[in-house]
């Protein structure tokens, strides 16, 4: 079973040479995820490693579909990387969303298990902005929005997507609220 050495490794393997700001912003993800992988309720292992394999799906040895969550997930699938590691892979950041407006089929093989873990992956994909930096989930959701323009549709998956996205940062919030520091 691939362990986080060996994900961080692949994430860097498959975008740093040829999608640098792609490798600093999974950098940045995985980041927070170690910090909020210490929250009561919250699996480590599969939070990092997704936080780092999230975006692997954009890199050119990966895409097939063009649908960066399902080549992603479809990529780490063949490689022996856990089912709930695919799975979140898959389903980070509302991307059922998206695959319903782009009219791509095939997420649903995988379960959006909907829990502390994934609402945690989903926050730091929010806080962390496209070159790695930190910013707060409106920036993130801002600078999307400013980058595609009106009408795109990324932008339009972003109108519809926001309310579950911004559910999962308030409830990861939450959770670190009543956790105290961390
Ligand atoms: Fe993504």
């Amino acid at each position: 079973m691939p362990t986080f050495a060996d994900a961080r490794a692949l994430a860097e393997m498959t975008l740093a040479e040829h999608l640098p700001d792609r490798w600093r912003h999974v950098q940045g993800v995985a980041r927070e995820a170690t910090r909020l992988a210490e929250l009561p309720g919250i699996d480590r292992d599969p939070l990092i490693q997704a936080a780092v394999l999230h975006d692997i799906g954009y890199s050119p040895i990966v895409a097939r579909t063009g649908f960066h969550p399902l080549d992603g997930a479809r990529f780490l699938a063949a490689r022996g990387y856990q089912p709930r590691v695919v799975a979140l892979v898959a389903h980070h950041s509302a991307a059922a969303v998206e695959a319903e407006l782009r009219g791509v089929t095939g997420l649903d093989a995988h379960e959006d298990e909907a829990s502390a873990t994934r609402d945690a992956l989903w926050y730091c994909d929010a806080v962390t902005g496209p070159a790695g930096e930190t910013v707060t989930p409106d920036e993130r959701w801002a600078g999307v929005r400013g980058r595609y323009g009106p009408g795109h549709l990324v932008t339009r998956f972003l109108d519809r997507a926001e309310p579950a996205l911004r559910a999962a940062v308030e409830r990861t919030d939450a959770r670190r609220a009543a956790n105290g520091p961390i």
